[in-house]
């Protein structure tokens, strides 16, 4: 039943998120907590419901059942853009950059500062790309380098930054670090600290143990669909993690 507020701190509170694509239940009765200045991780084998669960949040779907908060409000995110006005803002895994476009404008892809109506600003976008870049303290060897000739982790930090600058205090990240090398996946977790330092709060989905470890308060486990269960980082191990993500019983 759909209350007005609620009496949970978080920031967004899903509860009973369900969610089918024709047979296959990719989601199913799952809750989840989203704190700001807090990194939340998200486990789980492939097909486990993982950008599912992010797709709900950030509107990309609609969750068949399920109700969510947003700062106590009832809400229903109709789409990224409602997401983004709710303060949610979503990196998603295959990043959506332009490759032939230059840094600056995968900045502001689709919302460019315009001059007369219509003309993008260039130089304010440049102004702006810059402010961005250099609040997230990421190595860009150019504003005007084509996003195409960017390494892998200087893509995702673009993305990052495109997400950050669009009124997120959620920051939602599917597999980040999964394309990266190890310098590369260190200085995207390093942003990822700063963003909860500036008390923004992260979702971060990752396959690597060690990753989610080096960076995560929490960690949310999904199989097959369904919630496992949420642990504090101080209260569990990478091994028990493991377990929960393929089911103790088959161990
Ligand atoms: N748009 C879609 N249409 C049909 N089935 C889908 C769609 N999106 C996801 N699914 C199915 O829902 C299930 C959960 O998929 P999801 O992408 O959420 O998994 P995941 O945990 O993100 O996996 P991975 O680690 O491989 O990214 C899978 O069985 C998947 O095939
Ligand atoms: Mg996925």
């Amino acid at each position: 039943m759909a209350t007005e507020t609620t009496t949970s701190s978080a920031f967004v509170q899903g509860r009973g998120l369900s969610k089918s694509f024709g047979h296959v239940r990719a989601l199913q009765d799952v809750d989840i907590d989203i704190n700001e200045g807090e990194i939340l991780a998200i486990c789980g084998d492939n097909g486990a419901g993982k950008s599912t669960l992010t797709k709900i949040l950030s509107g990309v779907h609609q969750p068949d059942k399920g109700e969510l908060h947003v700062q106590g409000q009832a809400v229903r995110i109709s789409d990224p853009h409602r997401a983004r006005e709710l303060g949610i803002a979503t990196v998603f895994q295959n990043l959506a950059l332009v490759d032939v476009r230059d840094v600056a404008s995968n900045l502001f892809l689709g919302r460019e500062p315009v001059r007369w109506r219509f003309f993008v600003d260039r130089r304010k976008m440049l102004a702006d790309a810059q402010k961005v870049i250099s609040d997230l303290r990421v190595n860009i060897p150019s504003l005007t380098v084509e996003a195409g000739q960017l390494s892998g982790g200087q893509r995702q930090s673009i993305a990052i930054g495109r997400a950050t600058s669009q009124n997120g205090r959620i920051i939602i990240m599917d597999e980040p670090t999964a394309a990266l090398g190890v310098k590369e996946s260190r200085k995207v977790l390093d942003l990822i600290l700063r963003l909860k330092a500036d008390g923004n709060g992260v979702v971060v989905i990752s396959h690597n143990m060690r990753h989610v470890f080096s960076v995560a308060d929490r960690i949310l486990v999904l199989r097959r669909g369904r919630l496992v269960g949420v642990k504090h980082k101080g209260e569990t191990t990478p091994d028990e993690i493991v377990k929960m993500i393929v089911g103790v019983d088959i161990l």
